[in-house]
């Protein structure tokens, strides 16, 4: 994930029993890939601890207005400059009050003063409370202002009774969130499909054909596509490598034909297509129920032919989908790559060479040659395969006129 598209979240947290349900939001957005800092209120503390906070968010909370923050003297102003978004969750109808009317007495209020970017509250309180006028007026005037309300649903209130005032799943609040950070990335509102590592061809229960691909430049390539605002459905071959963003969907499989299979069924939901996976050409014809003893000197496998998964997609593709695809060379490169480009009716290729040191399989970096069906080129040096990742979705977000 690159650190420079990081998205930073404040959040604010106040007095009430759905304190509670604020760990989960730490923890959503930092699965996002986001960096968050706490501020909470005296109240809060009652409810949650400073190590749950700390440990979670991975920063120094924010709750004493006298002690310096980060070791900066004003360090509610410049907490204010980092943020992107902050979010106030459980937001109560004391700190409500207190932001409609310019009220700064403790770290959180303070702080709440200091910021004027996008600002969510997400109210928790007893239904009566939130009901009051005097809440409702200062909800309305916050609105006004600019500050979007993440409404609280209707449910059963700790206090006992049913009504609306319980504060909004965490889930919600960090999706909320998280598509207006994305709503102005380029590719935002977009779906992307991205294959991403070897297959396991099985010979028998204990036994595969299989390839040294990492999946590093595939999953490189679903991170920085999720990065970017789209969502990501990530088909994977094995490998020991996490996704981290939340927009990723990751579907697992083995064999080229699972492979096949999945891809078929996500691509025409798919705005733009990269075929990362090191698929194997051939798989074994006859799968053993049991495992193969060695008997004879010499032993000979039959293998077919698996489909070509890429040219597949190429022949059904609309107009509006992109289509992109790697070819591995070692020989004749630029020739043999644009001839797949050709035959496979790809939108861009990228071309891997085999003889680079440091590029191909099991390394972290890569040398790729970007070529286009319009015969646009793009010459790359040898970097991290997230670097990598990077100019080859630049390339694609030009070539759509997405920038
Ligand atoms: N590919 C595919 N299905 C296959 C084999 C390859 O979709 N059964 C895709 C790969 O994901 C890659 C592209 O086709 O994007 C090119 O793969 P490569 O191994 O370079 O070429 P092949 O088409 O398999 O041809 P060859 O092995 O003969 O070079």
């Amino acid at each position: 994930m690159s650190i420079k598209n990081k998205k930073h979240i404040l959040i604010g947290i106040t007095g009430g029993i759905a304190a509670y349900k604020s760990l989960s939001l730490i923890r959503l957005f930092i699965k996002a890939g986001c960096e968050v800092k706490v501020a909470a209120t005296r109240n809060a503390l009652q409810f949650v601890t400073p190590l749950s906070i700390e440990t979670l968010s991975q920063n120094k909370l924010y709750h004493d207005s006298f002690a310096p923050i980060e070791n900066i003297e004003v360090g509610h102003v410049t907490w204010a400059d980092w943020a992107d978004a902050f979010v106030v969750a459980p937001c109560s109808a004391n700190m409500i009050g207190k932001l409609t009317h310019g009220i700064a007495d403790d770290a959180l209020s303070t702080l709440l003063l200091a910021y004027n970017k996008i600002l969510f509250i997400a109210p928790a309180m007893n239904d009566k409370m939130y009901c009051h006028p005097a809440v409702q007026e200062n909800l309305k005037t916050l609105i006004n202002r600019g500050v979007r309300l993440i409404e609280p649903a209707s449910g059963f209130l700790a206090c006992g009774t049913e009504g609306k005032g319980r504060m909004e799943e965490p889930e919600t609040i960090a999706e909320t969130v998280l598509r207006q950070l994305n709503a102005n990335l380029p590719l935002s509102g977009k779906k992307v499909l991205v294959t991403a590592g070897p297959t396991y061809e099985p010979i028998d229960p204990v036994r595969f054909i299989g390839n040294h691909s990492s999946g590093l430049m595939g999953f490189a390539l679903a991170e920085q596509f999720a990065e970017q605002g789209a969502e990501v459905i990530l088909i994977a071959g094995p490998t020991y490598l996490n996704h981290k963003h939340s927009s990723i969907q990751r579907i697992n499989i083995m064999t080229a034909q699972e492979m096949l299979v999945e891809t078929m069924n996500a691509f025409p939901q798919v705005d733009i297509t990269v075929m990362a996976a090191a698929v194997a050409d051939y798989t074994p014809s006859v799968v053993a129920d049991e495992k193969i003893k060695k008997k004879e000197s010499h032993f000979s496998l039959d293998l077919h032919k698996t489909t070509d998964i890429l040219s597949e997609l190429g022949k059904i593709k609309s107009e509006k989908q992109y289509l992109a695809g790697f070819a591995l060379e070692t020989e004749n490169e630029k020739e043999n790559a644009i001839q797949k480009l050709q035959n496979k009716k790809l939108d861009l290729i990228v071309l891997n060479s085999m003889k680079t040191p440091g590029a191909g399989f099991k390394t972290t970096t890569n040398q790729v040659i970007i070529i286009t069906k319009d015969g646009r080129e793009m010459v790359g040096c040898l970097k991290g395969k997230d670097e990598v990742a990077s100019d080859i979705i630049q390339f694609i977000i030009q070539e759509l006129h997405l920038n």
